[in-house]
């Protein structure tokens, strides 16, 4: 078995140390940590997705108010005013995933009841060791799902790359794994970032998981012919009714699973869970730069002059979801009154 990538998130030092990203932009071809000792760089990584994948980024966000609070005047008013700017900067950078607010608004809650850098340290780093059980925990609740000799397709990377942990759909493929089952897993490229065929590949193939990549276009028709017999992946944002954003392309594999009887699983943290919008129809889509879709690897593919449409994510509305995968559990439908609870609990 091939080394361990290094971690995704890891802080360094007191309230006066830096961050360090495994800088995803440039995998699988190179390791390269960044460090990180200011707000408007992590803003920068976040948007050009060096750290990606929704409980990552919400971590990094969290340990990113406590770069911004640096230069913060000590009285408490001043404190506060510089935090929630600082917070309203980050929480721009990626609007669909949810866990970047969910964690930025857990941080400001704590600095309410003490706003110093310390308390924002500390509330960081429970949120990151959070995300860690539950990604240990949506592997354990979730690898039952997986058959032995099974075909699974997967989407996007939902690894530890995107988790603080062992991931959301990847953690129930490396649960299972480890369980003693043995299976092989197609994952759809992923374009235009290709997180796919970069990291989901990198991840699994680390594991000595068998994995084979696929053109995000194969994929209904894959699952249409048989050669796939579940498909798990993960969320950015889970609306009260179900309805769940995930990396675009998503929704048509959800069509060609409902098509075919094929089981269609979305793992998710229950920080991703967002019972303030009832339905997926409220939930707001990143557009990304054009550029991504009329470029690959820098160079122009599209003819000059011509635009591109590039959400980054699409809605798979829930009569589509076999069952919602979390930290508490796998749920069944109707999901409506299961993800009040969790979020009420
Ligand atoms: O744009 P990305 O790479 O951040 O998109 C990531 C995904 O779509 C993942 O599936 C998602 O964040 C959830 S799983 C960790």
């Amino acid at each position: 078995m091939t080394a361990r990538l290094p971690e995704t998130i890891r802080w360094v030092g007191g309230v006066d140390g830096h961050l360090e990203l495994l800088d995803q932009t440039q995998l699988p071809q190179r390791e390269q940590v960044l460090c990180i000792d200011n707000v408007g760089d992590l803003i920068a990584a976040i948007v050009r997705l060096s750290v990606r994948g929704a409980p990552a980024i919400g971590v990094a966000a969290a340990y990113g108010l406590v770069l911004g609070v640096r230069s913060a005047p000590s009285d408490r008013e001043g404190f506060l005013e510089q935090l929630r700017a600082v917070a309203a900067a980050l929480r721009a950078a990626r609007p669909t995933a949810v866990n970047l607010a969910w964690a930025l608004d857990r941080c400001l809650r704590a600095c309410e009841v003490t706003p110093t850098a310390a308390s924002l340290l500390y509330e960081s780093a429970s949120i990151h060791a959070d995300e860690v059980a539950m990604a240990r925990a949506i592997g354990m609740h979730g690898a039952a799902l997986i058959p032995d000799g099974a075909t699974i397709m997967t989407h996007c990377n939902t690894g530890r790359l995107a988790t603080a942990g062992d991931g959301t759909a990847l953690a129930v493929v490396f649960a299972a794994w480890r369980e003693g089952r043995r299976f092989d897993v197609l994952a759809g490229e992923t374009r235009p970032l290709l997180q796919g065929a970069r990291l989901t590949a990198l991840e699994l193939s680390r594991e000595g998981i068998p994995v084979r990549v696929c053109a995000d276009g194969a994929g209904p028709g894959l699952i249409q012919r048989g050669e796939v017999d579940l498909v798990l992946v993960g969320a950015d944002r889970i609306a009260g009714n179900g309805d769940a954003a995930n990396k675009v392309g998503t929704y048509s594999l959800a069509l060609a699973c409902a098509a075919r009887g094929v089981p269609f699983y979305v793992v998710a943290p229950t920080s991703t869970l967002d019972v303030g919008m009832a339905t997926g129809e409220e939930i707001p889509i990143e557009e990304r730069d054009a550029l991504e879709v009329t470029e690959l690897l820098g160079e122009r593919i599209a003819p000059e002059g011509v635009g591109a449409r590039n959400p980054a994510f699409d809605v798979t509305p829930h009569h589509l979801i076999t069952g919602i995968v979390t930290d508490a559990g796998v749920l069944s439908p109707p999901y409506s009154g299961q993800i009040a609870a969790l979020i009420s609990r």
